[in-house]
């Protein structure tokens, strides 16, 4: 199957690079030809464990190519994925469709022969309809059929995601674009993961709902945190005993300051305002927003608490900057708004990533980018950790301390515990548990 990816993102590069794995022939098209050069001179520009080899493998067989010819790659190709970005809308937090539509538009003007269009990026329900639309308008001689197949793979496990997904959705009711699908998809529905066909309408609101439940479940567990915490319960503890029950599963239920990442804080955005742009308004989704937006930025005022509320001139050292670990991404990343909140109280932040450093200078001024977290925690008064890297699971106390000016730890993923850093001479805060 020959396959144009328009958009060579996390998604996109991802996807074609998973796709050219399975056999098929990919071109990775994107208009930032930066991008385009690094990746022909097999320089990755994110960061995604996996992901260089994987591209390396299928370059070098030559089923994986970069371009920014799109409408080269799509006169050739049997699908064109859309896989753009669909940020949030400045001013009223709907999706931005502009790069959608404008990749539907250059594709249109592209296709020479029957051609299935694939909308892989997030989008409001309705915007299959728009695309073959505009299709439609610029190509009346076009023989297409738009196709929606939302993606759930996470960063930082992407590739193991795109091939071992819980489930493939697909919407269309064209039986030759479902043909088209299930030949790109068979390598993998052999490994049994079911593939679903559905309404096109009902595949883009799927994708929606699943990253609006999951961003409920994190946020009724920090909810039940702070409850923890003004009651002396243990939310570690609550998580395991609810989601031990096999109806409410265990996954999503770590309390820490908040859900982040490119797609949750967009994406629930844009689930409210199609709920109230159709008089179906999602009051849980609305609350579930709000209440996590207030969370990140109230991370500051729990670092705040555990310095006796004296922030002022003193000096905050944060571990993990990135919204979680194993990516570069910053997109909407807690650790945002609690720096500049720390920030706003007149603290010095140093800080320290594995990866995402580069990533954060633009988002963040006036912070003190270290090698180490050890460096990081020189003659600091609280150390901060935002983002649970698997190299901060296992730090040298005794040499922390020593660095420190004082030994008070903030842990906002809960992996250290209290008693254990009582013992190394630490004062502990983690989320919805009681101190030791
Ligand atoms: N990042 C994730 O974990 C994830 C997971 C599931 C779904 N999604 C969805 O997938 C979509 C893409 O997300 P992403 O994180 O990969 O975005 P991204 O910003 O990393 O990548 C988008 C790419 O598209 C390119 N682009 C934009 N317009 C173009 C055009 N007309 N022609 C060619 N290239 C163009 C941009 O230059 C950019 O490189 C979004 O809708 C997102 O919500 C993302």
């Amino acid at each position: 199957m020959r396959i144009a990816m328009i958009g060579t993102g996390y998604v996109g590069l991802v996807s074609g690079a998973c796709f050219a794995d399975f056999g098929h022939h990919v071109v990775c098209v994107d208009k930032d030809a930066g991008k385009i050069a690094r990746l022909t001179a097999g320089d990755i520009p994110i960061y995604e464990p996996g992901l260089d080899d994987l591209v390396a493998r299928n370059a070098a067989q030559s089923r994986l190519t970069f371009s920014t010819d799109l409408k080269a790659a799509v006169a050739r190709a049997e699908a064109v994925f859309i896989s753009v970005g669909t940020p949030s809308r400045r001013g009223d937090g709907h999706a931005d469709l502009t790069y959608v539509y404008e990749a539907a538009r250059e594709i249109a003007a592209a296709l020479s022969h029957f051609t299935v269009v694939v909308t892989k990026s997030t989008v409001p329900v309705g915007t299959g309809d728009e695309v073959e639309r505009i299709i439609k308008e610029t190509r009346p001689d076009a023989q297409v059929a738009v196709v929606s197949n939302p993606e759930f793979l996470r960063e930082g496990a992407a590739i193991r995601d795109f091939k071992h997904p819980d489930r493939i959705v697909v919407g269309s009711s064209d039986a030759r674009a479902k043909e088209v699908m299930a030949e790109i998809y068979r390598p993998l529905y052999l490994n049994a993961a079911p593939i679903m066909y559905t309404e096109r309408r009902t595949a883009e609101l799927i994708k929606y709902a699943a990253n609006a439940f999951l961003a409920t479940k994190i946020t009724f567990i920090n909810e039940i945190a702070d409850l923890a915490e003004k009651v002396g319960a243990d939310v570690q503890e609550i998580a395991r005993g609810i989601g031990l029950d096999n109806r409410i599963g265990s996954k999503f239920l770590h309390a820490g300051p908040g859900f982040g990442g490119s797609c949750f804080p967009k994406d629930t955005e844009a689930l409210i305002k199609i709920g109230q742009d159709n008089a179906a308004p999602l009051r849980i989704v609305e609350t579930v927003a709000a209440v996590n937006d207030q969370r990140k930025r109230a991370m500051a005022r729990k670092v705040s608490a555990a310095l006796g509320g004296q922030v002022r001139g003193r000096t905050i050292a944060i571990l993990g900057l990135t919204f979680k670990p194993n990516t570069d991404d910053m997109r909407d990343a807690p650790s945002i708004p609690l720096i500049t909140a720390l920030q706003d109280m007149g603290a010095k932040v140093r800080a320290f990533d594995p990866v995402g450093m580069e990533q954060a200078r633009g988002h963040l001024k006036d912070v003190t980018y270290c090698a180490d977290a050890y460096a990081c925690a020189d003659k600091a008064d609280a150390l901060v950790i935002v983002t649970e890297w698997e190299q901060f699971r296992a730090l040298d106390f005794a040499r922390l301390k020593a660095a420190m000016a004082q030994p008070v730890l903030v842990d906002l993923r809960n992996i250290y515990d209290a008693a254990d850093m009582a013992r190394h001479g630490f004062k502990y805060s983690g989320v919805g548990r009681p101190e030791k």
